[in-house]
């Protein structure tokens, strides 16, 4: 399983890189907003830094909702660096752009999917990445983690592929269900990934392990 981080926080995507388990970086408009990364050369330059710092697939959205305009702006995106991936979103015009970024040989990630439908649709567009939003779909008491297996049904079936990115992860277990059902990739908040890490048993045991060497080693 892939793990990828959701921000466009670089002190973020640094630690999470010096873990040595980050495999790629999603960002969306909201997240550079969150940055206070605003004019078209400032997030260039952005999604320039975060290439540099991660040898990994990068998302950068598309801002256009028009065919022509998801286009020339994917082009553009996709010229900064090899490990940029356009972000599209899951609307008509944007099923279009999947294709023809598909039939260029440029990886695309196709955003905000709520549905199997739409994943199933992603995928005949050659999408590289599939984004269903499992958090959004908990916080409307619909079963985001249900959608992922069901997407993975679909996939499989026909040898699709496309890989499932599990978006919007909101903690640890989450990620731990994605890993049980198959999905392909996560991407979550640098919290969930370090919540992994932690067990009260592995601190308290290392407490033990750390006094009984003291204990043993005092006077020598
Ligand atoms: C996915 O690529 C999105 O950036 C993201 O996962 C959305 O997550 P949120 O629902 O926590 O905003």
């Amino acid at each position: 399983m892939k793990f990828f981080i959701d921000t466009a926080n670089l002190d973020q995507i640094r630690e999470a890189q010096d873990l040595g388990i980050l495999d790629g970086v999603t960002t969306n408009p909201s997240l550079m907003a969150k940055e206070g990364i605003t004019g078209e050369q400032n997030v260039i330059n952005h999604y320039k830094a975060i290439c540099e710092i991660v040898d990994g697939d990068v998302s950068a959205e598309v801002i256009s909702t028009d065919y022509e305009g998801m286009v020339r702006e994917g082009l553009k995106l996709a010229e900064l660096h090899d490990n940029i991936v356009v972000k599209i979103p899951m609307i008509k015009d944007g099923v279009k752009a999947l294709k023809y970024f598909s039939d260029k040989g440029i990886k695309t990630n196709c955003t905000l999917v709520f549905s199997a439908g739409q994943a199933l649709l992603a995928a005949k567009a050659g999408a590289t990445y599939v984004s269903p939003f499992i958090g959004r779909l908990d916080d409307i008491s619909s079963n985001g983690v249900q959608l992922i297996e069901q997407i993975r049904l679909i996939y499989d079936n026909y040898a699709f592929e496309t890989e499932i990115l599990a978006a919007s992860v909101r903690h640890t277990m989450h990620i731990m269900d994605c890993a049980e059902i198959g999905a392909d990739v996560m991407t979550g908040p640098l919290s969930a990934i370090v919540g992994l890490l932690k067990h009260p048993l592995t601190d308290s045991g290392l407490a033990q392990f750390l006094a009984d060497h003291a204990k043993s080693n005092e006077g020598k």
